[in-house]
């Protein structure tokens, strides 16, 4: 049964995607399963559909024009409007120290590229679709790494963990929330940052604290969040954090 919403969550194959993708699917929700690759998109949604969700594969690499145009037309032609945009897809580069004086330009440009401007033209191109919708929500997967408050504070768990291009890139990802959601004050549309916590991922790695269950929940209320919900936050598990 479908409450006829639609979701699209980019790099949804795994992950903090991938369980986004379920628990909104869960709700009713039609969920578009954004993918950069046609084979692990395709199985994903076909796991999902074999728990009876309305799973569909959009192909998607957030750092390729042509791949965001064409998911947005696809959208368009399927659906004529998008609900929800979960801005999830990111990576996280190791190998290097971290270190804002000697990580490489490599590593800040390929991060950003998906981070930061994969982003940005991903919900510039499905804005005038979000904008059909009565309720459009746009959620942005940052990071406690992205707060500056947290870095700055001795006492912080998170004081002592410096990967400079992941940082920085969520950095931009939270103002980049602020701005649009000043830009769309006026409309229907909420548009939040959401930090799932350390979750048991790919990225996160085995010794998280979090199962995937709890690390979807935060991306999940903020996609869902009722008329007088808050925009232009930057929220975990319904808290608001220090930017
Ligand atoms: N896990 C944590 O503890 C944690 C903590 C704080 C914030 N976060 C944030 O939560 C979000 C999800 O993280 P995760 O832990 O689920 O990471 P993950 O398991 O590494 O999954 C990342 C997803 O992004 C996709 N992706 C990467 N580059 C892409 C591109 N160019 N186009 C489209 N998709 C692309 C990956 O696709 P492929 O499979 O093709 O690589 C994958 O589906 C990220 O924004 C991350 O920064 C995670």
């Amino acid at each position: 049964m479908s409450d006829s919403r639609v979701a699209l969550i980019t790099g949804a194959n795994k992950g903090i995607g991938l369980e986004t993708a379920r628990q909104l699917g869960r709700l009713g929700t039609i969920v578009l399963l954004g993918s950069r690759d046609q084979a692990r998109g395709q199985h994903a949604a076909e796991t999902l559909r074999g728990e009876r969700v309305d799973a569909r594969f959009v192909p998607l690499d957030v750092t390729n024009s042509d791949s965001i145009a064409a998911a947005a037309r696809s959208i368009e032609r399927d659906f004529g409007v998008l609900d929800i945009l979960v801005n999830n897809a990111a990576v996280m580069f190791h190998g290097e120290d971290g270190l804002a004086s000697t990580t490489s330009m490599r590593i800040f440009r390929e991060t950003f590229d998906v981070n930061f401007f994969g982003m940005i033209e991903t919900t510039q191109a499905m804005l005038p679709l979000i904008r059909k919708s009565p309720s459009g929500r746009i959620v942005n997967l940052t990071s406690n790494l992205g707060s500056i408050a947290e870095h700055s504070d001795p006492h912080s768990s998170i004081y002592h963990v410096k990967i400079s291009a992941y940082d920085f890139s969520k950095v931009a990802v939270n103002m980049f929330t602020q701005h649009l959601a000043h830009e769309l004050r006026d409309t229907s549309i909420k548009v939040n940052a959401a930090h799932p916590g350390w979750v048991k991922t790919d990225m996160g790695g085995p010794h998280a604290q979090l199962e995937l269950a709890d690390g979807a929940r935060t991306g999940v209320q903020l996609a869902t969040l009722p008329a007088d919900g808050p925009t232009g936050g930057y929220f975990h598990m319904g808290v608001h954090m220090r930017w």
